[in-house]
């Protein structure tokens, strides 16, 4: 085992929790504690994928850090795994002490969006997800869904209820039927004039009600019609029995790693909006 015997200062991705935490754990890097930069440091956001932090001589200000305690073998293996144009070098923090941290090449943050002002990627990423145009669309046949929507609107989400050419036969038996075979079948439905402009929206969460275990034909006609592909997506279902699981399968194929909630009848059970928070 390499003893540790350096710090490092991390202020971007490799920060607790986010997305490559992991390659300091890989190597035995141990959390010490938060700190800051001196006041002699911008901060940039690449793409809006990881920051880069630059020293500059006049105008630069803190920027939030956490320290590692680390081995030098350790410190290798962690740039090696840095994403494109960062580098690792000494620093100054706030108390004078000179520790390792990331910084930016000078070349990487050209045409960058400078987050100085937010003190630390962390606290930019968390109000940028607060400031996201956010958009719930949605079909509903029995009105669960309208419930959803009214939940979704207050929590800020602009609403876009989709709506089919034909509805289902008003026997239920009919509808069961019909609903289910289609549904079953992925089939999709033609649509009443829906809106496909989502250029304004970073996040989209999709609503259905689960017919025979799946997404209802509307939806499916959603999904063909939009590129969700850049988008924060997230999908709610509502049913009778809070589970469905052809949509879940569906999901695990079509859309890998997106998050989905059930509810249990929201109308019977309005506790189950509480999973909407
Ligand atoms: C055609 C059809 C099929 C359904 N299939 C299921 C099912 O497989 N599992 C389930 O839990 N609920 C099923 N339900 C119940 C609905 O998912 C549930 O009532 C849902 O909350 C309705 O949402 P809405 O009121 O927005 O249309 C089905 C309903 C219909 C009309």
């Amino acid at each position: 085992m390499k003893r540790n015997n350096l710090v490092l200062a991390a202020n971007g991705t490799l920060m607790r929790g986010l997305e490559l935490e992991n390659n300091l754990k890989e190597v035995g890097a141990f959390f010490i504690k938060e700190s800051k930069t001196e006041k002699a440091y911008r901060l940039y956001s690449i793409n809006d994928k990881y920051p880069a932090m630059i020293r500059v001589d006049n105008g630069g200000n803190t920027v939030d850090v956490e320290l590692y305690s680390i081995s030098e073998e350790g410190v290798k293996q962690v740039l090696a795994k840095e994403p494109p144009g960062l580098t690792i070098k000494e620093i100054t923090l706030i108390d004078g002490t000179s520790v390792l941290g990331v910084v930016g090449e000078d070349d990487i943050i050209k045409g960058q969006k400078e987050i100085t002002s937010y003190g630390g990627w962390r606290n930019y990423i968390a109000k940028r997800e607060n400031n996201m145009k956010k958009l719930f669309i949605y079909y509903s046949h029995t009105g669960r869904g309208d419930i959803v929507a009214q939940k979704m609107q207050e929590k800020g989400y602009d609403i876009r209820k989709v709506e089919t050419v034909k509805s289902l036969p008003k026997s239920f038996f009919w509808g069961m039927m019909v609903g289910g075979f289609q549904a079953g079948a992925k089939k999709k439905a033609a649509l009443k004039e829906f809106d496909q402009d989502i250029s304004n929206y970073e996040e989209i969460v999709i609503g259905s009600p689960i017919w025979n275990g799946a997404f209802t034909p509307a939806i499916n006609s959603v999904l063909s019609l939009l590129d969700l592909s850049n988008k924060k997506l997230s999908f709610v279902f509502y049913s009778g029995s809070g589970e469905g699981k052809k949509a879940v399968k569906c999901i695990n194929k079509e859309y890998p790693n997106t998050p989905y909630i059930f509810l249990k009848d929201p109308k019977k059970y309005p506790e189950e909006l509480n999973k909407l928070d």
